[in-house]
Parts: structure tokens; C-alpha cells; sequence
């Protein structure tokens, strides 16, 4: 099984970017500690960070028939694309959405996610641990798919 595990714009400068609130790790951290949990769950991860909407869009539409599920933090897109929902909406692949920091806790305009419309489950607040979080529910998730 594959998890594409997707990126928005401004996450390439994690570790530098506000670290108060985003921490330090790096997204190659991010990406280390993703492969190795991926690899106890004996699942493959293809991981991808871009910051052009478009492009997001495109491996959304590429995802179709490749991978199993989709692991998204869309970052300033999620309070602003509704191609990026659309997108999700129309592969039909099982979605987490993730976030770094607690977005209802922030200002008023990161409380709405359009992206959380497609998505099976959203997790915010809890750093990099989200995105283990997310491999761990979405693999459950295709697991009882299954069954
Ligand atoms: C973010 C939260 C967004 O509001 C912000 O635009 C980001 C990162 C997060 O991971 O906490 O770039 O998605």
C-alpha cells in the first residue's frame, strides 16, 4: 500500500519558519520520522511538499489509481482552495488532514478549512506527531476497509 503524503506551500521552511510555532524540526525531519513509522506499518510513502496550488492539484488528480490514501497539510491553501477540495472530492481516495499547530487557536482566519470537507479526519495541535498520528489512522482506516 501507498500513502502520498502531501505538503503545502511555506512548509520547505519548517525548522526556520516561526519556530514558536512551528517547531524545529525540518521537513526532512518530518519525512525521516514519516518513512520510518511507514515502514513498521509496512506501508510505502511517497512524500511531497510544493508551493504552487496547481501542482498539488495535479498529483491530487496523478494520486488516482496510485496511491491508497492521501495525508495533506495544505498550509495557507487550506483556507483558501476550494481547487484543492475539489481535486480530493473527485479522486475519492481516503484523506487525513493535518496541521502543525492548532488552528483554533489562531487567528480567525485559519478556524476554516476548506479542505476538511474531503477529508476523513483532521488533526491539528500536536507538531510533527500529527503526521505519525495520520499514518496510523489512515492505515487502520484501509485496514477495515478491507475487511
Ligand atoms: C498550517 C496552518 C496554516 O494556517 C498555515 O498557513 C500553515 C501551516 C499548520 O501546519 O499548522 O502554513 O497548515
Amino acid at each position: 500500500e501507498t500513502l502520498l503524503i502531501l505538503n503545502g506551500p511555506n512548509l520547505n521552511l519548517l525548522g526556520t519558519r516561526q519556530p514558536e510555532v512551528y517547531g524545529r524540526e525540518t521537513l526532512a525531519d518530518i519525512e525521516g520520522s514519516c518513512r520510518q513509522i511507514a515502514q513498521g506499518f509496512g506501508v510505502r510513502i511517497d512524500f511531497r511538499q510544493s508551493n504552487h496550488e496547481g501542482e498539488l492539484v495535479d498529483w491530487i488528480h496523478e494520486a488516482k489509481g496510485g496511491a491508497d490514501g492521501i495525508i495533506i497539510n495544505p498550509a495557507g491553501y487550506s483556507h483558501t482552495s476550494v481547487a484543492i477540495l475539489d481535486a480530493l472530492l473527485a479522486v475519492e481516495i481516503p484523506t487525513i488532514e493535518v496541521h502543525l499547530s492548532n488552528i483554533h487557536q489562531r487567528e480567525d482566519f485559519r478556524h476554516h478549512s476548506w479542505v476538511s470537507k474531503a477529508a476523513k479526519g483532521v488533526i491539528c495541535g500536536f507538531g510533527s506527531l500529527g503526521y505519525i498520528l495520520a499514518i496510523q489512522a489512515l492505515t487502520a482506516e484501509l485496514k477495515a476497509a478491507k475487511q
